[in-house]
């Protein structure tokens, strides 16, 4: 089974750039062009939050327009910048799998199971799943032990040394680390929030912020660097199930030069 990541879309109205400068929707149709050429194509786009700039209804339906020419499904959940009400608005096919009003489901029919969560906080830029978002993950994990997971949310529960965004991380971290570790079927954690390719452990998983496919969040590890972004080369996380494991791929949206090929016609090496 592979699972593309999306995460951190910033999709605008037409006409605005994110910050005055991104063109987020153009980077949003090459990644979607991208997912497109893979080989396999992957069987499902995780979605981890910030889809939209400013939760607007015209932002969701220009995602969903840009997205459309994906065929696999498609499973969203909210950052910092939408809301939970904003986004079930927009996918009623996820509004369907949710309980109440939060973004929390779980998506059981392929060989590894996902658990999506929803991070957010009304108006403010750091995350919590709060107590009903603990004890709905310890409730499904308990439903599935015997199910390979991978659970997602928008906010890294861990810090990342860049100072300004670790001060909006996930605040319950603590808690989500005593919920993870009592089910070992979970095989690693991923969310967004710092477009940034990203990887730690996590209550003894492996744990991963997916890059962006537009613009990243500068690599400042000087704690008193002001925000900033730079426009690194966009990228998506690829996960492949396999083994029993899973192995995560950054796999970068753009032409490239090759295939090259490491063996010539006679089967050796090329020596060149
Ligand atoms: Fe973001």
């Amino acid at each position: 089974m592979l699972l593309a990541q999306l995460t951190d879309t910033h999709i605008r109205r037409p006409g605005t750039r994110a910050y005055g400068v991104v063109d987020t929707a153009h980077f949003l149709e090459a990644a979607v062009a991208h997912i497109l050429a893979l080989s396999p194509r992957p069987d499902a786009v995780i979605v981890t939050g910030d889809l939209t700039d400013f939760d607007d209804a015209a932002e969701y339906a220009r995602f969903s327009a840009l997205t459309a020419a994906l065929p696999m499904p498609l499973f969203p959940i909210p950052g910092n910048h939408d809301s939970s009400a904003g986004l079930l608005a927009a996918f009623p096919q996820i509004a369907a799998r949710c309980a109440g009003a939060r973004v929390n489901y779980v998506v059981d029919d392929a060989p590894l199971r996902l658990v999506m969560l929803d991070s957010t906080v009304p108006g403010r830029p750091h995350g919590t799943l709060g107590e009903a978002g603990l004890a709905f993950l310890d409730r499904v994990l308990a439903e599935g032990r015997e199910r390979p997971t991978l659970v997602a949310a928008h906010h890294p529960p861990f810090h990342t040394g860049i100072r300004h965004m670790d001060v909006q991380n996930l605040q319950d971290a603590a808690a989500l680390e005593q919920v993870l570790r009592r089910h070992p079927q979970v095989l690693g954690f991923t969310c967004g929030h710092v477009h940034r390719a990203v990887t730690t452990s996590f209550a003894g998983i492996a744990a991963t912020i997916a890059p962006a496919p537009a613009h990243a969040v500068s690599l400042a590890l000087d704690p008193a660097a002001p925000p900033s972004f730079h426009m690194e080369p966009p990228s998506l996380s690829l996960h492949l199930f396999t083994d029993g494991r899973l192995v995560t791929h950054r796999s970068f949206i753009g032409t490239f030069s090759g295939p090259h090929p490491f063996f010539g016609a006679d089967g050796k090496a090329i020596r060149g």
